[in-house]
């Protein structure tokens, strides 16, 4: 793949009324579930990133039939029931995806047959002993490389029990391996998370009548029920609106609306933490799809300050801190980021890398072991690197919105991971942002 760099020109006001790209997390389980259900799902809105797209193909590797996605988003999957997945003639190559390949290790510990998932440079990085620990206490068999590092070699024909885990860290793509293996085991598997994560698993499986229990922060499932095929409307990815939350904050005279938004209360930290700063950001036209919270959602251009932002929020916008950090840099005083040293183990080290990025253009930003200190002020300007992470690149895109002169990013081809066409758009919004090589 050849290198993709970013320009951003200084300045930009935002205006207009966009759809951003489908949810990530809900595309990558609608074909999962639909998958493994009997019976034919049809999904609208699906992600035609790189992630969702690596779980489509994986799954068509395993002998599902996919139609699509077609330029509307739409998918229909023709599932082959819950034992009909089959032995894929190679390894599995899920790319950049940490969820396709946390959930599927979950899924595919109850298979059969042997399976290999390895991914790129970023994945094969990437922690996994986070999954295979459980699993293992459920008695399947799963290996991997030095360091619990990708590729997961998993080994077909386990006897898989239920368990009682109690989750030393709060993520949902743990949680979720180890409720889509449950649903292979003998008994009742449950699980514990010290904090509120994203519930799409839990949501989509009782949607495709699977039942999960949830009690508090306490999720079960029992082994051996069957899914049975649904429609899904996958809604825009609050994780990629979120760019556009803090652009439309940050530059001067912006006025823009972002439609059909997952407003899932789960994700919804992001519009929390920017409302604590002064953002200006208002939910319209609230309504339920699909069993998912979705709304329009408004923001007008406000002067932000600096904040200390509880803790309580950090699960709930995990993914959002990398632009998160931009708009703390244009803020006024400080800000103070703590118990967010899960942000080190992501696509990057998005501690490290941002404060690196935020150095380099001018910001008084410090990295912490478990967060950041940043002090807001002036915007300069110069060259940071992506590290193949698709939201540092998106998130100092928006900082040029605010800079005194050019951002160059170096590495962005990872944008299309999660957000196809965020140029196109970006230009559209009003950013001055092109490739340039
Ligand atoms: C995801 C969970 C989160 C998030 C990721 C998507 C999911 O990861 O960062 O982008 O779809 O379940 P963790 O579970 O590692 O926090």
């Amino acid at each position: 793949m050849s290198q993709i760099d970013y320009l951003v020109k200084p300045g930009g006001q935002l205006t207009g009324e966009f759809r951003v790209p489908g949810d990530k997390s809900i595309s990558h389980r609608s074909i999962m579930f639909g998958a493994i259900a009997d019976g034919t799902t049809h999904v609208t809105g699906f992600l035609q990133g790189e992630d969702s797209l690596n779980t489509l193909r994986a799954f068509r590797a395993m002998g599902v039939e996919i139609e699509g996605p077609n330029d509307k988003g739409e998918v229909t999957i023709h599932g082959v029931g819950i034992d009909g997945l089959k032995k894929p003639s190679k390894d599995i190559d899920l790319g950049n995806s940490g969820t396709s390949i946390r959930l599927m290790s979950g899924l595919l510990s109850g298979q059969t047959f042997d399976v290999v998932l390895s991914g790129d440079r970023s994945l094969s990085k990437r922690p996994m002993k986070r999954v295979t620990d459980p699993l293992a206490l459920m008695g399947a068999i799963v290996d991997t490389d030095e360091g619990g590092r990708p590729p997961l070699r998993i080994n077909g024909g386990s006897t898989i029990k239920g368990i009682d885990y109690v989750m030393p860290m709060a993520s949902a793509q743990v949680k979720s391996c180890v409720l889509l293996a449950g649903m292979y085991a003998e008994g009742k598997t449950c699980v514990t998370e010290p904090a509120t994560t994203r519930d799409h698993t839990e949501r989509m499986l009782n949607a495709f009548g699977y039942p999960v229990e949830t009690t508090g922060n306490k999720m079960c499932i029992e082994g051996g029920a069957r899914l049975t095929a649904c429609d899904i409307d996958v809604p825009s990815d609050i994780s990629s609106a979120a760019f556009y939350m803090v652009g439309g904050s940050i530059a001067e005279n912006s006025d823009i609306t972002l439609q059909h938004v997952g407003v899932n209360p789960t994700r919804t930290g992001v519009i929390d933490i920017l409302k604590l700063m002064g953002a200006n950001i208002e939910l319209l036209n609230e309504r339920i799809v699909g069993g998912e919270p979705v709304a329009d959602i408004r923001i007008q251009s406000a002067k932000l300050k600096g904040i200390n932002v509880p803790e309580s929020l950090v699960p709930l916008a995990i993914d959002e801190f990398p632009v998160l950090f931009v708009a703390a840099a244009c803020a006024e005083g400080q800000t103070v980021i703590t118990g967010a040293e899960e942000l080190r183990v992501k696509e990057s080290d998005r501690i490290q890398v941002m404060a690196d990025g935020l150095q380099a253009i001018g910001v008084d930003a410090e990295a912490t072991p478990d967060g950041m200190i940043i002090n807001g002020g002036p915007v300069k300007g110069g060259k940071v690197h992506s590290r193949d992470d698709h939201r540092i690149a998106m998130a100092f895109t928006m900082a040029g919105l605010r800079s005194e002169s050019d951002i160059i990013i170096e590495d962005c081809e990872n944008v299309n991971t999660s957000f196809p066409d965020f140029i196109g758009i970006a230009n559209k919004a009003g950013i001055a942002v092109s490739v340039c090589s």
